[in-house]
Protein backbone atom coordinates (compact mmCIF):
# COMPACT_ATOMS: atom_id res chain seq x y z
CA UNK A 1 0.00 0.00 0.00
CA UNK A 2 1.47 3.32 -1.04
CA UNK A 3 1.82 5.88 1.73
CA UNK A 4 -0.41 8.62 1.32
CA UNK A 5 0.40 12.51 2.64
CA UNK A 6 -2.90 14.04 2.71
CA UNK A 7 -4.58 16.63 4.81
CA UNK A 8 -7.21 15.25 7.76
CA UNK A 9 -9.24 17.57 9.50
CA UNK A 10 -12.34 19.07 10.36
CA UNK A 11 -15.33 18.61 7.30
CA UNK A 12 -14.93 22.06 5.81
CA UNK A 13 -18.50 23.42 5.34
CA UNK A 14 -17.86 23.54 0.92
CA UNK A 15 -16.78 19.50 1.55
CA UNK A 16 -20.40 19.08 2.28
CA UNK A 17 -21.82 17.87 -0.72
CA UNK A 18 -19.08 15.90 -1.48
CA UNK A 19 -18.93 13.71 1.72
CA UNK A 20 -22.82 13.34 0.95
CA UNK A 21 -21.53 11.43 -2.43
CA UNK A 22 -18.63 9.40 -0.34
CA UNK A 23 -21.18 8.35 2.38
CA UNK A 24 -24.12 7.50 -0.62
CA UNK A 25 -21.45 5.22 -2.56
CA UNK A 26 -19.89 3.84 0.77
CA UNK A 27 -23.72 3.24 2.48
CA UNK A 28 -26.29 3.89 -0.09
CA UNK A 29 -27.26 6.43 2.22
CA UNK A 30 -29.31 9.35 0.70
CA UNK A 31 -28.63 13.01 1.04
CA UNK A 32 -31.34 13.89 3.14
CA UNK A 33 -30.51 11.30 5.68
CA UNK A 34 -26.94 11.91 5.76
CA UNK A 35 -27.98 15.97 6.48
CA UNK A 36 -30.47 14.99 8.99
CA UNK A 37 -27.42 12.98 11.11
CA UNK A 38 -25.17 15.59 10.63
CA UNK A 39 -27.87 17.54 12.17
CA UNK A 40 -28.66 15.78 15.12
CA UNK A 41 -25.05 14.54 16.01
CA UNK A 42 -23.44 18.54 14.64
CA UNK A 43 -21.71 19.26 11.88
CA UNK A 44 -18.74 19.65 13.74
CA UNK A 45 -18.18 15.29 14.09
CA UNK A 46 -17.25 15.27 10.31
CA UNK A 47 -13.83 15.19 9.33
CA UNK A 48 -12.18 15.13 5.62
CA UNK A 49 -8.96 13.41 4.05
CA UNK A 50 -7.66 15.21 1.21
CA UNK A 51 -5.54 13.92 -1.06
CA UNK A 52 -1.96 14.93 -1.21
CA UNK A 53 0.26 15.96 -4.45
CA UNK A 54 0.50 11.73 -4.91
CA UNK A 55 -2.51 11.54 -6.59
CA UNK A 56 -2.79 14.27 -8.98
CA UNK A 57 -6.08 16.03 -7.25
CA UNK A 58 -4.23 17.53 -4.32
CA UNK A 59 -6.61 19.04 -1.88
CA UNK A 60 -9.48 17.10 -3.31
CA UNK A 61 -11.70 15.26 -0.76
CA UNK A 62 -11.20 11.43 -1.17
CA UNK A 63 -12.60 10.54 2.48
CA UNK A 64 -14.58 11.01 5.58
CA UNK A 65 -15.96 10.02 9.13
CA UNK A 66 -17.64 11.37 11.38
CA UNK A 67 -16.65 10.87 15.19
CA UNK A 68 -17.91 11.70 18.57
CA UNK A 69 -17.03 11.23 22.02
CA UNK A 70 -19.13 9.55 24.16
CA UNK A 71 -19.31 7.56 27.15
CA UNK A 72 -19.50 3.81 27.09
CA UNK A 73 -19.76 2.08 30.41
CA UNK A 74 -17.54 -1.10 31.84
CA UNK A 75 -18.16 -2.63 35.37
CA UNK A 76 -20.77 0.07 36.62
CA UNK A 77 -18.60 3.09 35.67
CA UNK A 78 -18.48 5.40 32.48
CA UNK A 79 -14.94 5.34 30.36
CA UNK A 80 -14.42 8.19 27.91
CA UNK A 81 -14.69 6.71 24.27
CA UNK A 82 -15.84 7.92 20.48
CA UNK A 83 -17.91 6.21 18.30
CA UNK A 84 -16.74 6.30 14.63
CA UNK A 85 -19.00 5.79 12.14
CA UNK A 86 -19.65 6.95 8.00
CA UNK A 87 -15.95 5.81 7.20
CA UNK A 88 -15.81 6.21 3.58
CA UNK A 89 -13.53 7.03 0.59
CA UNK A 90 -14.04 7.33 -3.51
CA UNK A 91 -14.64 4.35 -4.94
CA UNK A 92 -12.40 6.08 -7.33
CA UNK A 93 -9.64 6.08 -4.76
CA UNK A 94 -9.92 2.87 -3.00
CA UNK A 95 -7.00 0.34 -1.52
CA UNK A 96 -4.40 2.93 -1.87
CA UNK A 97 -4.13 3.65 2.05
CA UNK A 98 -7.04 6.51 2.12
CA UNK A 99 -9.15 4.65 4.86
CA UNK A 100 -6.10 3.60 7.04
CA UNK A 101 -4.71 7.26 6.73
CA UNK A 102 -8.45 8.76 7.78
CA UNK A 103 -8.92 6.40 10.54
CA UNK A 104 -4.97 7.01 11.90
CA UNK A 105 -6.32 10.98 11.82
CA UNK A 106 -9.65 10.15 13.78
CA UNK A 107 -7.92 7.74 16.43
CA UNK A 108 -5.17 10.53 16.87
CA UNK A 109 -7.20 12.82 17.26
CA UNK A 110 -9.61 11.25 19.65
CA UNK A 111 -6.73 10.12 21.56
CA UNK A 112 -5.02 13.77 21.99
CA UNK A 113 -8.75 14.75 22.80
CA UNK A 114 -9.25 12.60 26.10
CA UNK A 115 -10.82 9.46 24.79
CA UNK A 116 -9.91 6.11 26.06
CA UNK A 117 -11.83 3.98 23.66
CA UNK A 118 -13.10 4.07 20.39
CA UNK A 119 -16.04 1.80 19.24
CA UNK A 120 -17.27 1.15 15.42
CA UNK A 121 -19.46 -1.36 13.64
CA UNK A 122 -16.69 -2.70 10.75
CA UNK A 123 -17.58 -3.22 7.10
CA UNK A 124 -14.88 -4.77 6.92
CA UNK A 125 -12.46 -6.64 9.33
CA UNK A 126 -9.02 -5.71 7.90
CA UNK A 127 -8.50 -2.15 8.30
CA UNK A 128 -9.97 -1.94 11.65
CA UNK A 129 -7.70 -4.79 12.95
CA UNK A 130 -4.50 -3.40 11.72
CA UNK A 131 -5.18 -0.60 13.26
CA UNK A 132 -5.58 -2.28 16.70
CA UNK A 133 -8.99 -2.47 17.25
CA UNK A 134 -10.10 -5.80 18.47
CA UNK A 135 -14.04 -7.61 18.76
CA UNK A 136 -15.32 -5.40 21.66
CA UNK A 137 -19.19 -7.06 21.25
CA UNK A 138 -22.52 -7.78 20.03
CA UNK A 139 -25.23 -6.23 18.75
CA UNK A 140 -28.60 -9.27 18.99
CA UNK A 141 -31.64 -8.88 16.13
CA UNK A 142 -34.05 -11.08 18.00
CA UNK A 143 -37.40 -11.81 16.86
CA UNK A 144 -40.35 -14.12 17.73
CA UNK A 145 -43.83 -14.47 16.94
CA UNK A 146 -46.17 -12.52 19.22
CA UNK A 147 -47.81 -15.71 20.61
CA UNK A 148 -44.45 -16.67 21.98
CA UNK A 149 -43.90 -14.02 24.34
CA UNK A 150 -47.37 -14.60 25.55
CA UNK A 151 -47.38 -15.35 28.92
CA UNK A 152 -50.88 -15.34 30.32
CA UNK A 153 -52.61 -12.51 31.74
CA UNK A 154 -50.72 -9.59 32.18
CA UNK A 155 -49.65 -8.49 35.71
CA UNK A 156 -52.79 -7.21 38.10
CA UNK A 157 -49.96 -5.01 40.01
CA UNK A 158 -48.19 -3.07 36.86
CA UNK A 159 -49.19 -0.39 34.37
CA UNK A 160 -48.45 0.57 30.71
CA UNK A 161 -48.81 4.40 29.99
CA UNK A 162 -48.25 5.94 26.42
CA UNK A 163 -45.50 8.72 27.48
CA UNK A 164 -44.49 11.84 25.33
CA UNK A 165 -40.63 11.11 24.43
CA UNK A 166 -40.09 14.49 23.20
CA UNK A 167 -37.70 14.87 26.08
CA UNK A 168 -35.72 11.21 26.33
CA UNK A 169 -34.92 12.70 29.76
CA UNK A 170 -37.11 10.23 31.78
CA UNK A 171 -35.69 7.15 29.26
CA UNK A 172 -32.33 8.42 30.12
CA UNK A 173 -32.82 8.03 34.04
CA UNK A 174 -34.48 4.60 33.52
CA UNK A 175 -31.95 3.08 30.88
CA UNK A 176 -29.14 4.32 33.67
CA UNK A 177 -29.79 1.65 35.92
CA UNK A 178 -28.85 -0.83 32.49
CA UNK A 179 -25.60 0.93 32.17
CA UNK A 180 -24.20 0.92 35.59
CA UNK A 181 -24.95 -3.01 35.30
CA UNK A 182 -24.19 -4.63 32.00
CA UNK A 183 -21.25 -3.80 29.46
CA UNK A 184 -20.91 -1.84 26.44
CA UNK A 185 -23.40 0.45 26.66
CA UNK A 186 -22.95 3.46 26.06
CA UNK A 187 -24.51 6.74 27.10
CA UNK A 188 -26.87 8.18 24.78
CA UNK A 189 -26.67 11.83 23.37
CA UNK A 190 -29.10 13.64 21.11
CA UNK A 191 -28.17 11.94 17.99
CA UNK A 192 -28.45 8.03 19.57
CA UNK A 193 -31.63 8.79 20.90
CA UNK A 194 -32.90 10.07 17.94
CA UNK A 195 -31.28 7.14 15.72
CA UNK A 196 -32.76 4.84 18.66
CA UNK A 197 -36.23 6.45 19.16
CA UNK A 198 -37.15 7.39 15.20
CA UNK A 199 -35.61 4.79 13.37
CA UNK A 200 -35.54 5.63 9.57
CA UNK A 201 -36.46 8.80 10.79
CA UNK A 202 -40.06 8.00 11.30
CA UNK A 203 -40.91 8.14 15.11
CA UNK A 204 -42.00 5.07 17.20
CA UNK A 205 -44.72 5.27 20.20
CA UNK A 206 -42.90 4.83 23.50
CA UNK A 207 -44.94 3.52 26.29
CA UNK A 208 -43.62 3.12 30.03
CA UNK A 209 -44.03 0.24 32.02
CA UNK A 210 -44.73 -0.06 35.67
CA UNK A 211 -45.84 -0.83 39.22
CA UNK A 212 -47.12 1.30 42.57
CA UNK A 213 -43.26 2.23 43.03
CA UNK A 214 -42.84 4.12 39.79
CA UNK A 215 -41.71 3.30 36.24
CA UNK A 216 -39.31 -0.31 35.76
CA UNK A 217 -38.92 0.09 32.12
CA UNK A 218 -40.41 1.39 28.85
CA UNK A 219 -40.70 0.14 25.26
CA UNK A 220 -40.45 2.27 21.99
CA UNK A 221 -42.68 0.59 19.07
CA UNK A 222 -42.60 1.40 15.79
CA UNK A 223 -46.26 1.68 13.64
CA UNK A 224 -46.96 -2.57 12.50
CA UNK A 225 -46.31 -2.23 8.83
CA UNK A 226 -46.03 -5.43 6.61
CA UNK A 227 -47.07 -7.92 9.39
CA UNK A 228 -44.07 -6.99 11.65
CA UNK A 229 -43.72 -4.83 14.62
CA UNK A 230 -40.37 -3.43 15.44
CA UNK A 231 -39.78 -2.35 18.95
CA UNK A 232 -37.31 0.25 18.77
CA UNK A 233 -36.26 0.47 21.82
CA UNK A 234 -36.46 -1.55 24.78
CA UNK A 235 -35.04 -0.90 28.74
CA UNK A 236 -37.07 -3.58 31.04
CA UNK A 237 -35.60 -3.53 34.60
CA UNK A 238 -37.74 -5.88 36.42
CA UNK A 239 -39.66 -8.71 35.98
CA UNK A 240 -43.05 -7.60 36.50
CA UNK A 241 -41.52 -4.51 33.22
CA UNK A 242 -40.76 -8.01 30.91
CA UNK A 243 -44.37 -9.52 31.98
CA UNK A 244 -45.96 -6.31 30.98
CA UNK A 245 -44.14 -5.94 28.23
CA UNK A 246 -44.40 -9.76 27.14
CA UNK A 247 -48.14 -8.85 27.51
CA UNK A 248 -48.20 -5.92 25.59
CA UNK A 249 -46.01 -7.41 22.56
CA UNK A 250 -48.47 -10.12 22.52
CA UNK A 251 -51.13 -7.66 22.02
CA UNK A 252 -50.36 -7.54 18.08
CA UNK A 253 -51.01 -11.15 17.61
CA UNK A 254 -53.86 -11.08 15.19
CA UNK A 255 -51.43 -7.51 13.08
CA UNK A 256 -48.28 -9.16 13.25
CA UNK A 257 -46.68 -12.67 12.54
CA UNK A 258 -43.49 -11.69 13.88
CA UNK A 259 -41.92 -9.12 16.63
CA UNK A 260 -38.64 -7.76 16.11
CA UNK A 261 -36.08 -6.17 18.83
CA UNK A 262 -32.46 -5.85 19.56
CA UNK A 263 -30.23 -6.75 22.46
CA UNK A 264 -27.95 -8.60 24.12
CA UNK A 265 -27.01 -12.17 24.71
CA UNK A 266 -28.68 -12.10 28.21
CA UNK A 267 -32.07 -10.18 26.50
CA UNK A 268 -34.92 -10.45 29.56
CA UNK A 269 -37.89 -11.44 26.51
CA UNK A 270 -35.76 -13.89 25.73
CA UNK A 271 -34.66 -15.64 29.00
CA UNK A 272 -38.61 -15.01 29.29
CA UNK A 273 -39.93 -16.09 26.71
CA UNK A 274 -42.65 -19.29 27.90
CA UNK A 275 -42.96 -20.91 24.54
CA UNK A 276 -40.07 -21.75 21.31
CA UNK A 277 -40.01 -19.38 18.53
CA UNK A 278 -37.48 -16.95 19.72
CA UNK A 279 -35.04 -16.10 17.12
CA UNK A 280 -31.47 -14.26 16.96
CA UNK A 281 -31.96 -13.51 13.25
CA UNK A 282 -28.38 -11.67 13.32
CA UNK A 283 -25.50 -10.87 15.36
CA UNK A 284 -23.63 -8.37 14.47
CA UNK A 285 -20.03 -8.16 16.55
CA UNK A 286 -18.80 -4.29 16.85
CA UNK A 287 -14.94 -3.24 17.21
CA UNK A 288 -13.25 -1.46 20.29
CA UNK A 289 -9.91 0.29 20.43
CA UNK A 290 -8.36 1.16 23.51
CA UNK A 291 -6.56 4.90 22.70
CA UNK A 292 -5.37 5.49 26.13
CA UNK A 293 -4.23 2.16 27.90
CA UNK A 294 -3.69 3.19 31.45
CA UNK A 295 -6.60 5.47 30.75
CA UNK A 296 -9.08 2.92 29.70
CA UNK A 297 -8.07 0.63 32.14
CA UNK A 298 -8.58 3.01 35.63
CA UNK A 299 -11.81 4.52 34.44
CA UNK A 300 -13.63 1.09 34.38
CA UNK A 301 -15.04 -0.53 37.06
CA UNK A 302 -14.25 -4.38 38.19
CA UNK A 303 -15.73 -7.11 40.23
CA UNK A 304 -16.19 -5.95 43.67
CA UNK A 305 -13.65 -8.60 46.22
CA UNK A 306 -11.29 -9.09 43.29
CA UNK A 307 -7.85 -8.30 44.55
CA UNK A 308 -4.75 -8.74 42.40
CA UNK A 309 -1.51 -7.79 40.44
CA UNK A 310 -0.92 -8.43 36.52
CA UNK A 311 1.83 -7.73 34.16
CA UNK A 312 0.68 -6.87 30.59
CA UNK A 313 3.22 -6.91 27.74
CA UNK A 314 1.22 -4.81 25.28
CA UNK A 315 2.08 -4.44 21.59
CA UNK A 316 0.64 -1.30 19.91
CA UNK A 317 2.30 0.26 16.32
CA UNK A 318 -0.17 3.26 16.37
CA UNK A 319 0.44 4.51 19.74
CA UNK A 320 3.95 3.17 21.39
CA UNK A 321 2.79 5.34 24.79
CA UNK A 322 0.72 1.77 24.85
CA UNK A 323 3.47 -0.98 24.20
CA UNK A 324 5.72 -2.12 26.66
CA UNK A 325 4.71 -3.40 29.86
CA UNK A 326 2.19 -2.44 32.92
CA UNK A 327 1.54 -3.28 36.23
CA UNK A 328 -2.12 -3.30 36.65
CA UNK A 329 -3.37 -3.66 40.23
CA UNK A 330 -6.87 -4.06 41.15
CA UNK A 331 -8.70 -3.61 44.52
CA UNK A 332 -12.08 -2.85 45.61
CA UNK A 333 -13.26 -2.35 42.08
CA UNK A 334 -10.99 -0.14 40.56
CA UNK A 335 -7.44 -0.57 39.26
CA UNK A 336 -4.35 1.40 39.15
CA UNK A 337 -1.56 0.90 36.02
CA UNK A 338 1.84 1.77 36.15
CA UNK A 339 3.98 1.84 33.27
CA UNK A 340 7.13 -0.70 33.78
CA UNK A 341 10.87 1.45 32.67
CA UNK A 342 12.55 -0.51 30.54
CA UNK A 343 16.00 -1.95 31.92
CA UNK A 344 18.82 -0.28 30.51
CA UNK A 345 20.12 -3.21 28.44
CA UNK A 346 16.58 -2.89 26.62
CA UNK A 347 15.79 -6.70 27.01
CA UNK A 348 14.28 -7.51 30.49
CA UNK A 349 11.69 -5.33 32.16
CA UNK A 350 12.84 -3.64 35.36
CA UNK A 351 10.55 -4.15 38.38
CA UNK A 352 8.74 -7.80 36.95
CA UNK A 353 9.43 -10.17 39.88
CA UNK A 354 9.79 -13.80 38.91
CA UNK A 355 6.84 -14.75 40.80
CA UNK A 356 4.57 -11.96 38.81
CA UNK A 357 1.60 -13.51 36.61
CA UNK A 358 2.29 -11.56 33.41
CA UNK A 359 0.25 -12.01 30.21
CA UNK A 360 1.26 -10.79 26.57
CA UNK A 361 -0.85 -9.97 24.11
CA UNK A 362 -1.35 -7.00 21.35
CA UNK A 363 -3.61 -3.68 21.87
CA UNK A 364 -6.37 -5.65 19.78
CA UNK A 365 -6.38 -8.71 22.37
CA UNK A 366 -6.47 -6.42 24.90
CA UNK A 367 -9.46 -4.66 23.83
CA UNK A 368 -11.18 -8.22 23.42
CA UNK A 369 -10.55 -8.96 27.15
CA UNK A 370 -11.52 -5.50 28.44
CA UNK A 371 -14.51 -5.94 27.57
CA UNK A 372 -15.04 -8.89 28.50
CA UNK A 373 -16.46 -9.53 25.32
CA UNK A 374 -13.41 -12.62 25.36
CA UNK A 375 -11.90 -14.32 27.92
CA UNK A 376 -8.16 -14.74 28.56
CA UNK A 377 -8.42 -18.43 28.00
CA UNK A 378 -10.09 -18.79 24.73
CA UNK A 379 -7.69 -16.07 23.69
CA UNK A 380 -4.13 -18.19 24.85
CA UNK A 381 -6.26 -21.02 23.04
CA UNK A 382 -6.09 -19.39 19.63
CA UNK A 383 -2.57 -18.00 20.03
CA UNK A 384 -4.09 -14.07 21.15
CA UNK A 385 -2.87 -14.56 24.34
CA UNK A 386 0.12 -15.92 26.03
CA UNK A 387 0.62 -16.18 30.05
CA UNK A 388 0.86 -19.01 32.81
CA UNK A 389 -1.65 -20.70 34.49
CA UNK A 390 -2.15 -18.06 37.21
CA UNK A 391 -2.12 -15.34 35.15
CA UNK A 392 -5.16 -16.73 32.93
CA UNK A 393 -7.01 -17.74 35.63
CA UNK A 394 -6.32 -14.04 38.01
CA UNK A 395 -7.38 -12.31 34.34
CA UNK A 396 -10.28 -14.21 34.07
CA UNK A 397 -11.76 -12.90 37.71
CA UNK A 398 -10.59 -9.74 36.70
CA UNK A 399 -12.25 -9.22 33.60
CA UNK A 400 -15.50 -11.29 34.37
CA UNK A 401 -18.81 -9.71 34.18
CA UNK A 402 -22.25 -9.85 32.23
CA UNK A 403 -21.49 -9.93 28.24
CA UNK A 404 -20.70 -6.70 26.76
CA UNK A 405 -23.47 -5.59 24.04
CA UNK A 406 -25.00 -2.34 22.74
CA UNK A 407 -28.56 -1.71 20.73
CA UNK A 408 -27.20 1.57 18.95
CA UNK A 409 -25.97 0.96 15.58
CA UNK A 410 -23.92 4.08 14.22
C1 LIG B 1 -13.63 0.39 3.73
C2 LIG B 1 -12.98 1.58 3.03
C3 LIG B 1 -13.23 2.84 3.87
C4 LIG B 1 -11.49 1.32 2.91
O1 LIG B 1 -10.87 2.44 2.32
P1 LIG B 1 -9.49 2.27 1.49
O2 LIG B 1 -8.96 3.61 1.22
O3 LIG B 1 -9.74 1.39 0.36
O4 LIG B 1 -8.62 1.53 2.60
P2 LIG B 1 -7.07 1.22 2.54
O5 LIG B 1 -6.56 1.43 1.15
O6 LIG B 1 -6.43 1.99 3.62
O7 LIG B 1 -7.06 -0.33 2.85
C5 LIG B 1 -6.99 -0.84 4.12
C6 LIG B 1 -7.55 -2.24 4.14
O8 LIG B 1 -8.97 -2.14 3.95
C7 LIG B 1 -9.42 -3.26 3.23
N1 LIG B 1 -10.16 -2.79 2.08
C8 LIG B 1 -9.77 -1.90 1.17
N2 LIG B 1 -10.73 -1.72 0.29
C9 LIG B 1 -11.72 -2.53 0.62
C10 LIG B 1 -12.99 -2.79 0.08
N3 LIG B 1 -13.41 -2.17 -1.02
N4 LIG B 1 -13.77 -3.68 0.68
C11 LIG B 1 -13.36 -4.31 1.78
N5 LIG B 1 -12.16 -4.10 2.35
C12 LIG B 1 -11.36 -3.21 1.76
C13 LIG B 1 -8.27 -4.04 2.78
O9 LIG B 1 -8.19 -5.17 3.62
C14 LIG B 1 -7.07 -3.16 3.02
O10 LIG B 1 -6.03 -3.94 3.46
P3 LIG B 1 -4.99 -4.61 2.41
O11 LIG B 1 -4.12 -3.49 1.96
O12 LIG B 1 -4.30 -5.62 3.25
O13 LIG B 1 -5.79 -5.21 1.30
C15 LIG B 1 -13.57 1.76 1.62
O14 LIG B 1 -13.47 0.54 0.93
C16 LIG B 1 -15.03 2.20 1.59
O15 LIG B 1 -15.32 3.38 1.56
N6 LIG B 1 -15.95 1.23 1.60
C17 LIG B 1 -17.37 1.49 1.58
C18 LIG B 1 -17.87 2.00 2.90
C19 LIG B 1 -17.48 1.10 4.06
O16 LIG B 1 -17.68 -0.10 4.00
N7 LIG B 1 -16.94 1.70 5.12
C20 LIG B 1 -16.55 1.02 6.31
C21 LIG B 1 -17.63 1.17 7.30
S1 LIG B 1 -17.18 0.65 8.88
Amino acid sequence: MSAVTGGFGPLLPEERADAATLVRQGFGIPREYFDRSVELFGPGVMRGLRAGPEAGRAGQLVGCAAVWPMEQWFGGRPVPSCGVAAVAVDPAERGRGYGSALMRGLLEEARAGGAALSALYPATLRLYTRLGFGRGGVSFDWSAPPAALSAGPPPGDGWIRRTDASDASELAALRRSLLTTTNGLVERNEGLWSFALCPDGVPSDVYTLGGAGGPEGYVAVAPPADRKLNVADLCLLSSRAVRLAQGFLAGYRAQVDRVTWRGGPDDPLVLLAPERGVRADACDEWLLRILDLPRALESRGYPPGVAGELILEVSDALFPENSGSFRLRLSEGRASVRPLRRAPNGAEKAGVKPDDAVLSLSIGALASLYSGHKGPHVLRQVGLLRGGEDAVALAARFFSGPAPWMPDRF
